[in-house]
């Protein structure tokens, strides 16, 4: 019996314009964290287009087995078993990787969350390595659209360490653990995919 696969209308509705910006970013052979994979959709469309790449798709430890039934179903022979991996956790205990991809979890993680995430993420990466960010994010403290403004807002209401996050406060953040902004990529729906790089010489 197969089990019920979870669903995200939004993963259907932006894993192609994704997939077109990491196949030039992430052109080489390469393990690819995925922090935050949810249903396991993107793991499954990147992995597949991607064969290239071994995608380690990672969650947090109460929900890193939802991807089980996509990735299962998938069956795709460059796609590791998932990991549980709280970002906040002091030691990431993974494999080595060489890039990291993460979409839609800055807004959902507290703020000393996305704060361990950068540091967990330089600490795991090399010089040069990149980190892609997809989501919403704001600009010198404003939204880019109402859609977000109302987004924010009905994030709050759920929890209040939740919310759209400032670039200004990431850059910093970016910073403060050797990951240099290189670029910002408009995508549709008023989200972005940020490319942050490891500094090095
Ligand atoms: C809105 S979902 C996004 C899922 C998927 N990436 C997508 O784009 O549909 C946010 C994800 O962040 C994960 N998450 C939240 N806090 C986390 C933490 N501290 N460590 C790791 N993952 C976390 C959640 O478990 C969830 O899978």
């Amino acid at each position: 019996m197969t089990a019920r696969k979870p669903y995200s209308q939004a993963c259907e509705n932006n894993k192609q314009v994704i997939l077109e910006k990491l196949a030039t970013l992430f052109s080489g052979p390469k393990t690819i964290l995925e922090i935050g994979t949810g249903t396991g959709q993107h793991a499954v469309h990147f992995a597949r287009n991607l064969p290239h790449l071994t995608w380690q798709p990672s969650d947090h430890p109460s929900n890193y087995q939802l991807s089980e039934p996509w990735l299962s179903e998938a069956n795709l022979p460059n796609i590791s078993e998932p990991l549980s991996l709280n970002v906040s956790a002091s030691d990431w205990q993974i494999p080595t990787i060489s890039g990291v991809f993460s979409a839609n979890t800055a807004h959902i993680m507290s703020w000393p969350e996305v704060e361990a995430m950068f540091q967990g993420v330089s600490a795991n990466l090399q010089a040069h390595e990149a980190f892609c960010l997809y989501g919403p994010f704001n600009y010198s403290g404003l939204f880019t659209s109402a859609s977000n403004e109302q987004f924010d807002t009905h994030l709050k209401q759920q929890n209040p360490a939740m919310g759209i996050r400032d670039m200004d406060d990431l850059k910093r953040i970016g910073s403060d653990n050797k990951l240099v902004l290189e670029s910002d990529f408009e995508m549709p729906a008023n989200n972005r995919l940020l490319v942050w790089r490891v500094h090095g010489t």
